[in-house]
């Protein structure tokens, strides 16, 4: 049988501090001697990231919920080819900053069709579905705060701009997902000081993949 990674994905709404943490799983990863990709969407890829660009930057009326559905499986399709695939084909542990509960979540809450046209896209166009989603979870107002004091961010922030009501909905969305499917998901509380939320991290992850947490 092929050798097989392990395919971890870490969700949430925009702030929730959930890049920081997979940077640090993946250097305590590393650090057991285990090979670990860090990626992220939409990107990951150099295809995906000129896809990236369109979808982040702009108004934030620059594109329909339909029209970001179909940029946003694109831009996924190149980078599971290019990127996941043969990483996990490789044996490696993949984190992923977002991947399709994103998607569920930011363009697949505003109606019910529309979340069957991501659900559909994805079994019909990606076909890989995440060993482990880590959803942060956070209050949307203090997601929120902790974006505004990004420095990085102010190029990058179409979906920031759609502001507190539309967080609250994305906050309430990643819910619903992790209830739906609990074997895939763990919600991690993303409101405690970093090390805590670093060491319930740990707790999901290490027996998943066989080590003692
Ligand atoms: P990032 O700030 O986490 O890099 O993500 C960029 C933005 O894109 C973020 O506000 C969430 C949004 N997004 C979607 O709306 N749908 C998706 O499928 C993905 C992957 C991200």
């Amino acid at each position: 049988m092929a050798k097989r990674g392990f395919f971890l994905t870490v969700e949430g709404i925009d702030g929730a501090g959930k890049s920081t943490q997979a940077q640090r799983l993946a250097e305590r990863l590393r650090a057991l001697g285990h090979s670990v990709i860090e990626t992220r969407e939409p990107g990951g890829a150099p295809g995906a990231e000129e896809i990236r660009k369109l979808l982040v930057e702009g108004a934030p009326g620059r594109w329909s919920a339909e029209t970001e559905t179909l940029l946003f499986t694109a831009a996924r399709r190149d980078h599971v080819e290019r990127t996941v695939e043969p990483a996990l084909a490789a044996g490696s542990i993949v984190i992923c900053d977002r991947y399709v509960d994103s998607t569920r979540a930011y363009q697949g809450a505003g109606a019910v069709e529309l979340r069957q046209v991501v659900d559909r896209l994805h079994a019909l166009a990606i076909r890989l579905d995440p060993d482990l989603t880590l959803i942060f979870d956070l209050d949307a107002g203090a997601g929120l705060s902790r974006t505004d004091a990004r420095a990085n961010g102010a190029a990058e922030n179409r979906f920031e701009q759609k502001g507190a009501a539309f967080q609250a909905r994305l906050r309430q969305e990643f819910l619903a997902i992790a209830e739906a499917e609990p074997e895939r998901c763990v919600v991690i509380d993303a409101a405690a000081a970093p090390d805590a939320v670093a060491d319930k991290v740990w707790e999901a992850v290490a027996p998943r993949l066989g080590l003692t947490p």
